[in-house]
């Protein structure tokens, strides 16, 4: 796949530092496999390491992730303008943030199964399919954000194989602390680009904490709302490789080989201000949500349950 950095003229500034997924299809093959929540596929391959940097995720370690594209054209060219990340929870539906799908009017399309942006000579390919509904969550506000989360179904279901597969969602009992071992990607398009998919270790951040950590920036009333879970913070963990509307997952405690999405990353003060955390949309708070839109559309709600 060709990816171009749209800089200055060539295109309004508006699309500057945008990453462009240019339309293409990659060579179909693998087989399809049986759906299990959770599971990371890290077995499927080398990849070719870079030395000391850790950051780099293997093919199929995030089997779940979602590239959410948007549909733009450009002297009669259509491209596919990298929007934010997202994750699988069933084969025809995505999360992400609401704040994610603001553009009202445009096409998406949402692209599984996606690693290294720049080549095609993947063990497996990506697959596109077509955004044909967005439901946003009801109480979503844009100011102050709350409940920063939106439902993209999509028009067939993708194969579930090798590099493509749902991610767990947690019981709405799940006790979400710093215990867990929890983890973070995307392509890290709010700061510098990446084309290999990347890996963050990002520590659940108690709110009060939390909280005390916003203060210098937010005064000292500010309140970290119950729709959202706080995470990373540490200097040396790079949140800056993640993407809005990527998901956090964690480790369930009592099964460590499986994970669960905790949150989407909605917020952060400043991508290099590493020391403060990041803000994520709470899937516990969100996933009787979540299951009756899935209930309500006919979709099993039983891919994504542990
Ligand atoms: C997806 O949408 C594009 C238009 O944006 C359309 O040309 C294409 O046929 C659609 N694909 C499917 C499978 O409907
Ligand atoms: C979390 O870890 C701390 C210290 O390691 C331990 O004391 C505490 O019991 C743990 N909490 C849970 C819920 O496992
Ligand atoms: C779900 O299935 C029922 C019964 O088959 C049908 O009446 C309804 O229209 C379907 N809903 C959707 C959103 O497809």
């Amino acid at each position: 796949m060709k990816l171009r950095q749209v800089k200055g003229s060539a295109i309004s500034g508006l699309f500057y530092c945008l990453l462009i997924f240019v339309l293409g299809q990659k060579l179909e093959g693998g087989n399809a496999a049986e759906s299990e929540c959770g599971r990371q596929h890290a077995d499927l391959g080398s990849r070719v390491s870079v030395p000391g940097d850790d950051h780099e995720a293997q093919f199929g370690e995030f089997p779940w992730m979602v590239a959410v594209l948007r549909k733009e054209k450009h002297d009669g060219i259509d491209l596919s303008v990298y929007t934010c990340g997202g994750s699988l929870i069933h084969p025809q539906v995505v999360l992400t943030a609401a704040h994610c799908m603001a553009d009202v009017g445009k096409e998406y399309k949402a692209r599984v199964g996606e690693w290294d942006v720049q080549t095609k000579a993947e063990i497996y390919p990506h697959q596109d399919r077509n955004v044909t509904t967005i439901i946003v969550h009801p109480e979503y506000k844009r100011n102050p954000l709350l409940y920063d989360l939106a439902l993209l179904i999509l028009d067939s279901p993708v194969t579930i194989m090798g590099n493509v597969d749902v991610v767990c969602l947690p019981d709405k009992n799940q006790l979400v602390d710093n215990n867990l071992s929890c983890v973070s990607g995307g392509w890290g398009t709010k700061g510098k680009f990446y084309n290999l998919l990347q890996k963050v270790e990002l520590p659940i951040v108690d709110t009060e904490s939390c909280q005390t950590r916003l203060h210098t920036s937010l005064g000292t009333q500010y309140q970290l709302h119950e729709s959202f879970l706080c995470a990373g913070g540490d200097p040396g963990k790079d949140r800056c490789r993640t993407d809005f509307g990527s998901p956090l997952v964690c480790q369930f405690p009592e099964k460590k080989d499986k994970y669960f999405q905790a949150g989407i990353l909605s917020w952060a003060l400043a991508c290099s201000e590493s020391s403060v955390p990041a803000m994520y949309s709470s899937l516990v708070k969100a996933v009787d949500w979540i299951d009756k839109i899935m209930i309500d559309n006919n979709f099993s709600t039983s891919v994504y349950k542990n």
